[in-house]
């Protein structure tokens, strides 16, 4: 008897065995946040933010993700399982996370507003995005700080983080992000203006028309005519909106030999030399990831005329400046897939 229980323990173990929070960790955080959290393309998670933030803050974070940015969310992720990676992300300091109050914290925004004009603006930018020319993720910001602020407008954030948390981050600073304490700069009733002022912070307004492109990677639009007139409609809008085309080329003209070529997939590349010097000076790395081609291809009897999402891969970026180009580019490339499917 003793035996049989034994034995059905043991059969039972693997299902009740707790996740495993570094194996979890590893699978869906460390290509962004290094393998300790040294930081990458996410922000670091030093031991100075994890001092500085609550358990409940990770697991909504990483439950919400950032919607617009960078980060995912892990809705997919069981609370056992999100709580297992806030563990293990917690052993790297060895000590347990502050614990905030949930409450609202009562404060004036307009009050808050003023001072975060005088004291946030130079680093957070004006809505908050963190966005400002020359600072922005590793790949294009400059190195004056640490670390790029996550973004304060951004609904996952607002989400996760307490009132009473912001105000202790506003009260104590970061150090190692070049963040300062304001302590002996504001009172308390001073941070809790700027704390409810942080909660007016909303996103970039979205575009009226262009919502339903929101956090897709690419802008597909079915073409009513045949492959050959929508290859040539998508050229002649092209040029109608001032863009030099390149010879042709189909997608799969380096990967095979030219016999089996699909010639039902074409890559038509345009450009705008004005418009892409001018881009070039705002973020020179951009020449590796313009888009600058729509594809044309046939798949199951339909035609889809299909570019990648130029607005969100501004974004990216976090250069206010080239977002703000990205959703020009948007419009010009959103308006020429529109004319050649019309
Ligand atoms: C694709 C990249 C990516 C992945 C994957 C990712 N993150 Fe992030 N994470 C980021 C970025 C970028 C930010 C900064 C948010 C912003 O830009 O506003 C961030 C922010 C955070 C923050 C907030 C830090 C702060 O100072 O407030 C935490 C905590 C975090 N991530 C934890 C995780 C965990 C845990 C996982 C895995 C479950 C994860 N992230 C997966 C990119 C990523
Ligand atoms: C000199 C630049 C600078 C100034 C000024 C500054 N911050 Fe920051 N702030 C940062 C950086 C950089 C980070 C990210 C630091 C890190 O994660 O280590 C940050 C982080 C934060 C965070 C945590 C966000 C997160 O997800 O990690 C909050 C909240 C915040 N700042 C609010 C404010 C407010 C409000 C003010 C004005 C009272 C302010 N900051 C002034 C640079 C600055």
């Amino acid at each position: 008897m003793k035996y049989l229980s034994a034995l059905f323990l043991l059969a039972c173990m693997p299902l009740f065995a707790a996740p495993d929070g570094k194996a979890l960790y590893e699978e869906n955080c460390s290509v962004c946040h290094h393998s300790r959290g040294q930081g990458g393309i996410g922000l670091p998670l030093t031991n100075e933010i994890l001092s500085q933030v609550s358990d409940d803050y990770i697991a909504k974070t990483i439950h919400h993700g950032r919607p617009g940015r960078i980060m995912p969310s892990f809705e997919a992720l069981s609370p056992a399982q999100v709580q297992a990676i806030v563990g293990y992300v917690r052993s790297w300091s060895g000590k347990p996370g502050p614990v905030f109050q949930t409450s609202r914290i009562a404060g004036d925004a307009k009050q808050g507003g003023a001072l975060y004009k005088k004291h946030c603006v130079r680093c957070h930018g004006k809505d908050g995005s963190g966005e400002g020319p020359g600072t922005g993720v590793t790949m294009s910001r400059e190195r004056s700080f640490m670390v790029m602020p996550a973004a304060l407008n951004n609904s996952g954030f607002q989400k996760s983080a307490s009132d009473a948390m912001i105000h202790d981050i506003i009260r104590r600073g970061r150090k190692d992000g070049g963040m300062p304490s304001f302590k002996n700069k504001l009172s308390d009733q001073e941070i809790a203006h700027v704390v409810a002022y942080v909660r007016t912070l909303e996103p970039p307004v979205i575009k009226k028309g262009m919502e339903e492109w929101v956090g897709k990677p690419a802008y597909i639009m079915e073409s009513p005519y045949d492959f050959k007139t929508t290859v040539e409609n998508v050229r002649q809008a092209l040029t109608g909106a001032n863009f030099r085309i390149f010879p042709p080329r189909y997608l799969e003209q380096d990967l095979t030999d030219e016999f089996s070529v699909n010639t039902r997939q074409i890559s038509i590349r345009f450009c705008n030399f004005k418009e892409l010097y001018h881009l070039l000076n705002i973020e020179p790395r951009l020449g590796l990831a313009l888009p600058c081609r729509i594809n044309v291809m046939e798949q199951d009897g339909k035609v889809l005329v299909i570019s990648a999402n130029v607005a969100q891969l501004a974004t990216l970026f976090n250069n206010q400046e080239l977002s703000e180009v990205g959703v020009l580019m948007e419009e010009i490339i959103l308006t020429v897939m529109e004319e050649a499917t019309l």
